[in-house]
């Protein structure tokens, strides 16, 4: 919050400490901004591009907000363990993991090198598993239970030829979330995915610079466009919110209809 100490937060996060990963770029970007607009303390996670983790830091504090940026590579459980362990010297606690950082190689089964799997899998999958068991031994730890949030995919349930690493580093998030989700309730953890469409982030640049693909998309889904970044963040914030705290092990689509109504993909 700003340093007037007379300010009164308002929001429905005030009070709640959330770490997103990846956090310095696009639907990342967009949820710690929505998060801080609703209170919430926030730690960004980041691995490249310090400066736009400065910016971001800047922009939320100027808005009124309160952020810290953390380098860490999500795809090493040590640096997870200083990312959390940030959180918890900065704000005192952690109510939110978001494990929202994730790539893709874009290449087909018999394209896809050990190393390209090595990574995928590890900078989503990987990172989302131990993430959680991290968060969950804070929550556990300070009590009064917390939530995961997994950006997964609709390529959780749905394939992509092309992009097959990437669908198997999600359809384990969707399992990770179920079965965690369940082990985890006894402690009042929820762990929930959301599953987003196509979102006009940097990871779909390609598409989006080829005005024939990017028309080929929009016309493949229901609503006729795709998501902007705010759009996934806001479901963000009422999964976070008192508001959702029946909702655990589930996976929540925010795909425009694409997963019942795609044509032509
Ligand atoms: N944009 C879409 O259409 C779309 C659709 C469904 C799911 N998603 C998922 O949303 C998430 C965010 O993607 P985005 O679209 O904002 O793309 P993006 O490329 O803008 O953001 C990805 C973020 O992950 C970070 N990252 C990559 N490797 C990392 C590592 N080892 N450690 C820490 N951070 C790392 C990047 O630096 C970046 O900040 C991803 O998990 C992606 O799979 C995106």
């Amino acid at each position: 919050m700003s340093n007037d100490p007379a300010a009164v937060p308002s929001g429905t996060l005030v009070g709640k400490v959330v770490v997103v990963t990846g956090g310095n770029s696009g639907i990342g970007a967009a949820i710690v901004r929505a998060a801080a607009a609703e209170g919430a303390s926030v730690v960004i996670d980041y691995v490249t591009h310090a400066d736009d983790t400065t910016d971001l830091v800047a922009e939320v504090e100027a808005a009124g907000g309160r952020a810290v940026g953390v380098q860490a590579d999500v795809s090493k459980v040590a640096d997870l363990q200083t990312m959390i362990a940030t959180a918890v010297e900065t704000y005192g606690r952690l109510d939110v993991l978001v494990n929202n950082a994730g790539i893709e190689t874009r290449t087909a089964l018999l394209d896809t090198s050990e190393d390209d799997f090595d990574e995928v899998v590890a900078v989503n999958l990987k990172s989302a598993f131990f993430g959680t068991k991290l968060a969950a031994q804070q929550f556990v730890a300070q009590g009064g239970g917390g939530l995961v949030l997994n950006i997964s995919s609709v390529h959780e349930d749905w394939p992509m030829p092309g992009n097959i690493a990437y669908c198997v580093s999600k359809g384990g998030i969707r399992m990770l979330t179920r079965t965690a989700g369940v082990e985890l309730g006894e402690h009042g953890i929820r762990v929930v995915n959301i599953a987003p469409g196509a979102v006009s982030t940097p990871i779909n640049t390609s598409t989006e610079n080829d005005p024939a693909k990017k028309a080929k998309l929009d016309a493949a889904i229901p609503l006729g466009r795709m998501a902007q970044a705010s759009e996934i963040a806001d479901v963000v914030v009422f999964l976070a919110s008192g508001k959702a705290g029946y909702m655990t092990a589930t996976t929540v689509v925010v795909d425009g209809g694409i997963m019942q109504g795609s044509v032509g993909l």
